[in-house]
């Protein structure tokens, strides 16, 4: 009852997490998706699991607006710092218990250069456990790998996946996740956005739910979900 997700287009997503607002990959005045604007949206702390454009995205201006502390790996939180900006630096495997849970950073197969070519470290996920103990994972851009099983020895509540294919984990091998991960719930992103990552999502809810136990909640920008765990 303490963990909403609001979902804002292509990666970017808003976390209720008890009086906390966290953003996730704050993509959002160039992404042609978006629900919100980067001047709107509000934030305590800004996740962002790696480099790329889609995923920094207007992450400067709203930390400066905002003042929310930027949580990342090592390489990009020291980018932002020579920014102006404020960061807690964490790397892969590593935890630290915030005001809101406990945050640990997750591997993903991906790349994650910065804008500017500098080198961004390590693309992450994150494992997101708050005071009720609700878990939530997210993925991040990444292909498919078998730790997954591992993070879903934790027990997932939600897990949020990419579907584009090309660049992530397609439908298939988005599936073969779930099947690892074990979640109640798994929420796609990352598909629809360009065209060259439009995906049927309700046939991979579907099927998900045909060969899983987890149920999909397909949102579209603007659409929140909220974990009643009791129900
Ligand atoms: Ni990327
Ligand atoms: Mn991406």
């Amino acid at each position: 009852m303490f963990l909403k997700l609001n979902f804002y287009g292509h990666a970017a997503l808003g976390l209720e997490v008890d009086s906390y607002q966290l953003l996730v990959d704050p993509f959002l005045d160039d992404n042609p998706c978006a629900s919100i604007k980067s001047s709107e949206v509000a934030a305590d702390y800004i996740l962002v699991t790696h480099a790329h454009g889609d995923h920094l995205g207007d992450i400067v201006a709203i930390a400066k607006r905002t003042g929310a502390v930027v949580i990342t790996v090592f390489e990009i939180a020291n980018w932002l710092e020579a920014r102006g900006v404020k960061t807690h630096a964490q790397h892969l495997g590593g935890g630290h218990t915030f005001p809101f849970g406990y945050l640990k950073l997750t591997l993903a197969l991906h790349g994650s250069a910065l804008p500017d070519g500098s080198y961004g470290g390590n693309p992450a996920g994150f494992l997101l456990t708050n005071k009720a103990g609700e878990r939530i994972y997210l993925a991040g851009d990444t292909g498919l790998f078998g730790d997954m099983k591992l993070i879903g020895e934790e027990g997932i509540d939600i897990a949020v996946l990419p579907i584009g294919d090309n660049y992530t984990m397609g439908p298939a091998d988005a599936l073969r996740a779930v099947k690892l991960l074990m979640p109640g719930y798994v929420i796609p992103i990352h598909y629809d956005t360009f065209e060259l990552i439009e995906q049927d999502a309700q046939a991979w809810k579907d099927k998900v739910e045909r060969e899983t136990a987890a149920k999909v909640v397909v949102l579209k920008p603007g659409g929140s979900f909220q974990l009643q765990k009791d129900n």
